[in-house]
């Protein structure tokens, strides 16, 4: 549903350049919820005004719904008639919900509509429908300054489905919002894409975003994505930075002569007591070093660390076995090898609502 191709933006001032933006390539599949995260600079912003051409890319291809973007004249306020219309039907959510103070909710949901050109019975029509479906629909006469924070991005969430887009793009739409209301905001993005079939593409520096909502997502860092994939893909990949700071596990085990295994357990695998099962099949003694579940884009994940007697050259039948219960199985010396802990790779993503 959209796609960028060697996507570039080269920001010049003052002859100094900035590479916000570097040759990314990214898929994003219809009806799925695809997050963008990365630390503050990463240039997630700049990526998301490229693809709705607020920005004109400095090189590369956009397509939204196989139309090509770049393809199309004019950026910004200057768009040509064709890319006007394009981009109507991509609905954009901003931080600060950017609402017109002297308009009431009803009229700042009308904006793109009256912009389109259509009646006011067929816009207060659709305002109203909108609103009701972004449950306020007792708000319509309120003006933005009445309205909580929460409330003010429901209003943002309706103006942004005014022209019926296929596509809607949210940069940090939560992060001015409590933990409360973020996720009653996340769940509103989650089920209106459902609902109307809609493809959703979010920029965010909260792993808790990613976590509760996102099918999708890749990890951005000085304008490249380093990481990307399906979330039960990410979790299933040695090594990958996201899955662990989606799901950081620790404990630490000095001992050369055991074996410490990250074991990530998704979907209905979780509720079998494999590793009892693993411990009479063996007869081994195992220990539990650290583990967490948590519901990851609506399914169950869970994450443990153990240690088995003996060296991972011992282990190659237990480990089999795991691994045929449907578990993924790593090495944790391994993962520490090859990639930093989470926090060191990425740590305003493990904080909480760092920026
Ligand atoms: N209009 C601009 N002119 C010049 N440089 C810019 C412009 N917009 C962004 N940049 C630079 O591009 C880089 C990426 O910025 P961008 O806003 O895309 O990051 P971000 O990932 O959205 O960060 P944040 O999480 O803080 O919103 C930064 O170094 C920034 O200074
Ligand atoms: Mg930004």
């Amino acid at each position: 549903m959209i796609t960028t191709s060697g996507l570039t933006k080269t920001y010049r001032t003052r002859g100094r350049e900035v590479t916000a933006v570097d040759d990314v390539d990214l898929t994003v599949r219809e009806g799925e919820v695809y997050g963008v995260i990365g630390q503050s600079g990463a240039g997630k912003s700049s990526l998301i005004r490229c693809i709705n051409l607020l920005e004109r890319p400095t090189s590369g291809t956009v397509t939204v719904d196989g139309t090509d973007l770049t393809a199309l004249a004019g950026r910004g306020n200057r768009a040509g008639r064709e890319l006007r219309r394009a981009r109507s039907r991509i609905g954009m959510v901003f931080q600060h919900f950017n609402l017109l103070s002297t308009r009431t909710v009803q009229d700042n949901i009308e904006l793109p509509l009256e912009i389109l050109g259509h009646s006011g019975a067929a816009r207060s029509r659709k305002a109203l429908e909108l609103l009701d479906l972004v449950g306020l629909a007792d708000k319509a006469k309120a003006y933005p300054a009445q309205l909580s924070g929460g409330q003010k991005q429901r209003v943002g969430i309706a103006r942004a489905l005014a022209g019926d887009p296929k596509v809607l793009l949210s940069d940090e739409a939560t992060s001015a919002l409590d933990p409360e209301t973020t996720r009653s905001i996340l769940q509103l993005l989650r089920d209106l894409g459902q609902q109307l079939g809609l493809t959703v593409l979010l920029i965010t520096h909260e792993m808790d975003v990613v976590k509760s909502i996102c099918d999708s997502a890749a990890l951005m860092e000085q304008g490249r994505i380093i990481e990307s994939g399906t979330v039960p893909e990410l979790l299933a990949t040695p090594g990958s930075q996201l899955a662990s700071a989606l799901f950081p596990v620790s404990g630490e085990s000095g001992d050369p002569e055991r074996t410490v295994l990250d074991v990530t357990f998704l979907g209905e695998s979780t509720s079998r007591p494999v590793i009892s099962q693993l411990s009479r099949t063996y007869n081994i003694d195992i220990s539990i070093l650290g583990a967490a579940m948590d519901t990851v884009a609506g399914r169950q994940v869970g994450r443990m660390r153990i240690e088995l007697p003996g060296r991972y050259e011992d282990n190659v039948v237990p480990i089999g076995f795991l691994r045929e219960q449907g578990l993924h199985v790593e090495n944790a010396a391994d993962a520490a090898g090859e990639a930093p802990s989470a926090a060191e790779a990425a740590p305003a993503l493990v904080k909480e609502g760092a920026k």
